[in-house]
């Protein structure tokens, strides 16, 4: 954790976060930083996200130099490129078809988005925001402990690529360039500097410099030769949306975070309805037991269940189909599903919600920027799953997504979150797969239906766990009285209502709360890591910022 009287960023790479805060320095709002600290990003977490990923931005400005006050959400997730058709993958033999290779990339919305938020929202201009990631780009980075132990999570990386020899001829580029030919180990240098080209095209031509012209062809290349979809129409149409955020509210602050394709936003406000109605469980709690007594816990991961019930039927894009916000927002609603919470046991499966799915996570990366001016954005940004598709943009060194798993690809099968979905959230051209991703703001209640000044930012990456984390550590600050940095380090939790199992950290599954859980009918699990969080607190005249010590972050401000 870090203190700053004036600014600062919280990303998930020291490196990012200097860069961010670099451009504070010389004057830049959060907008500048955050568009600074993403196209850093694209550099050193090259398995988190970048050029090849998508994302969704959160943005609270209170004195635009142009505009005045601006509240505003920029949706830049990838989307289904014009070829794929719902049932693209049923009869795929190959059952990796939606997770690697060519037909899992979707259409790229990372850069559209960064350079619509700039033009719009910054104060700077290209050349200066990107200058912090092309140097980094030709300069290499060393290889952290998060970088190696995302290669060998479960089946994904190494340990796929060793299971057919046919798979590093196939991701030559990334077995060779970023896997060290399975090698890599922490403290080696990545160096990519043909991204740093790639870079400087888009610094020069914009938007154009990415989505046409050799950057476009390159990518095009590389998922057609694979047998993917991504044509160069499909990269000249992609539209970034900008939208209101989802308001809600709790315990007299405004929450604003991000609506669907996210689920991450609704789910965080159906949870916080839910605890509002239980309010006089929570204080209870406090008095007694605290954050990771079972009781807290239990109430916690009852309302997660029915809101992550609900996300499994209910969501999807809401361009395509209908996401009945009001309906699943209604306070009445949640009053109803909160009186449901028995303290005593858990509930029958089918009592929570009618549909289906868990994984974890490295490929997604959430940064928190304030600036000197009161402004603030929450940013989260995903390839998806760690290094996406395998596939790189030759000769230019990004990682192409591979979105389309976040689409129910195959009806009756889980995806490697071992999420399922309704059909809702099908494949179609043009269409935003469903998001966990919840970049989140909580500001003061405001007067006259103003807004109040920012009291906390958060995010997440983690897949599911996402929302777990986003979650707990807007809990561990607002109702457990935690500073940032104990926010962070705090156990977590984890229950995604599919499969029937309540995850602990390491430092709750080892004690007696275990073992209170299971009495009250929890299946209890145990996981390394639930989330990675970054998030920044206003704490009197200062700002407390915080990058996970899961991730191993930094921030950096003055
Ligand atoms: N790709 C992870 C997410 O958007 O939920």
């Amino acid at each position: 954790m870090g203190t700053y009287p004036n600014a600062c960023v919280a990303a998930d790479h020291h490196l990012a976060s200097e860069a961010g805060a670099e451009i504070l320095r010389q004057g830049g709002n959060a907008v500048d930083a955050a568009v600074a600290t993403s196209f850093a990003l694209s550099v050193v977490r090259p398995y988190s996200c970048g050029l090849g990923g998508g994302g969704f931005m959160v943005i609270h400005l209170k004195q635009h130099p142009r505009l005045g006050e601006v509240t505003t959400a920029i949706n830049y997730r990838e989307t289904g490129p014009g070829a794929v058709k719902p049932d693209s993958f049923e009869q795929d033999p190959d059952p990796d078809a939606a997770t690697h290779g060519g037909k899992a990339v979707c259409v790229p919305g990372t850069v559209a988005g960064l350079l619509y938020a700039l033009e719009k929202y910054g104060t700077m201009n290209r050349a200066a925001v990107l200058a912090p990631a092309i140097r980094l780009a030709e300069a290499g980075f060393h290889a952290d402990q998060h970088y190696i132990d995302s290669t060998h999570l479960d089946d994904l990386v190494i340990p796929w690529f060793r299971k057919d020899p046919v798979r590093p001829r196939r991701f030559a580029f990334m077995w060779t360039r970023y896997l060290k030919g399975g090698e890599v180990a922490a403290g080696d240098r990545i160096h990519v500097p043909e991204q740093a080209e790639a870079l400087r095209l888009i610094a020069r031509h914009g938007r154009d410099g990415f989505y046409k012209g050799p950057v476009a062809r390159s990518m095009v290349d590389a998922v057609q030769r694979d047998g993917g979809f991504l044509t160069l129409d499909d990269l000249a149409g992609y539209a970034v949306r900008e939208v209101e955020p989802l308001r809600a509210s709790f315990r007299g602050s405004t929450i604003l975070t991000m609506p669907p394709p996210s689920s991450g936003g609704i789910v965080l406000a159906q949870v916080f309805g839910m605890l509002e109605a239980r309010e006089a469980d929570l204080r209870a709690y406090q008095r007694e037991g605290g954050p990771h007594g079972a009781n807290a816990i239990h109430l916690v991961t009852e309302a997660s269940k029915h809101a992550f019930a609900d996300r499994a039927r209910w969501m999807g894009d809401p361009a395509f189909v209908d996401v009945p916000l009001g309906r699943l927002l209604d306070p009445a609603y949640l009053r109803a599903k909160a009186a449901m919470i028995d303290p005593a046991r858990t509930l029958p499966h089918e009592a929570y919600g009618a549909a289906s799915w868990s994984k974890d996570d490295a490929g997604t990366s959430h940064f928190c920027v304030v600036d000197a001016h009161g402004g603030a954005v929450s940013c989260t940004e995903t390839v998806n799953l760690i290094f996406g598709s395998m596939l790189v943009a030759e000769p230019f060194g990004f990682v192409l997504n591979d979105e389309m798993d976040d689409f129910l690809t195959r009806r009756g099968k889980a995806n490697a979150f071992g999420l399922s979905h309704a059909d809702r959230n099908r494949p179609q051209p043009g269409k935003r797969p469903l998001s966990s991703m919840t970049p989140t703001m909580v500001l003061d209640a405001g007067e006259a239906g103003r807004f109040g000044e920012v009291r906390m930012l958060a995010g997440g990456a983690g897949g599911p766990r996402i929302i777990s984390g986003t979650l707990q550590a807007i809990l561990n600050v607002q109702v457990w009285g935690m500073n940032a940095g104990e926010a962070l380090a705090a156990p977590r939790f984890h229950h995604q209502w599919e499969p029937d199992r309540l995850d602990l950290e390491p430092a709750l599954s080892g004690s007696p709360v275990k073992a209170a859980l299971e009495r009250v009918g929890h299946a209890v699990g145990a996981r390394k890591a639930i989330g990675n969080v970054q998030i920044v607190v206003r704490h009197g005249e200062r700002w407390q910022a915080a990058s996970d010590p899961r991730k191993g972050g930094r921030p950096d401000g003055y």
